[in-house]
């Protein structure tokens, strides 16, 4: 099987999009303290540089969910494989996610997470895949809407490679 990537959203235009979306995290939280919660592993590169754009003062932490198990096909259940270490009660809590494409993991995760009783819960996701919405899922800071097509990099993976692009792929496989 051969593995083919075509460029779907170059690098610049990632960092570009990255910098606005702080700019509306920054505003929308009124310079409070926020709480990000990365969704590992996909969204570690975007938690990470969004953070060193925002103006306020960022607590991280980070969870580890399963949907997908080293393939394109969703499994159909969400598991917490790891949980997040604070007490978010009363904190202004920002979810950080790679990409929304059934709503089946966040709608999970933000359920979970509401029941802890934050201030404030919000999401942000570098991308959403509109077509593919099962679960009643809206990010409130998105970076890109794509269509519906697997793709790669800036922490996105397909079976644990290609996260290290700079830039989001859309990867063919050549049977
Ligand atoms: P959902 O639960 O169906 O919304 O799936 C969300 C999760 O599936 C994301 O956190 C990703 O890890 C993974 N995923 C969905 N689409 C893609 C893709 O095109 N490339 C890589 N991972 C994806
Ligand atoms: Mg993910």
């Amino acid at each position: 099987m051969k593995e083919t990537i075509s460029v779907l959203i170059p690098e610049r235009d990632v960092k570009k999009r990255v910098e606005e979306l702080a700019g509306e995290i920054t505003d929308s939280f009124g310079g409070e303290q926020i709480t990000m919660v990365c969704v590992l592993k996909g969204a570690a590169i975007l938690a990470m540089d969004l953070a060193r754009e925002l103006k306020q003062n960022v607590e991280f932490d980070f969870v580890e969910l399963s949907s997908y198990f080293d393939g394109t096909e969703s499994s159909g259940r969400v598991e917490i494989k790891k949980d997040i270490s604070t007490d978010i009660k009363g904190k202004n809590v920002l979810v950080v996610e790679d990409i929304i494409d059934s709503g089946r993991t966040m709608d999970f995760l933000l359920d979970s997470l509401r029941k802890r009783e934050p201030k404030s819960l919000k999401l942000c996701s570098l991308l959403d895949k509109p077509e593919r919405r099962k679960f009643d899922v809206k990010a409130d800071f998105n970076g890109f809407e794509i269509p519906d097509e697997f793709v790669i990099g800036y922490g996105l993976d397909y079976a644990q490679k290609y996260r290290n692009l700079p830039f989001i792929g859309v990867l063919n496989i050549e049977k």
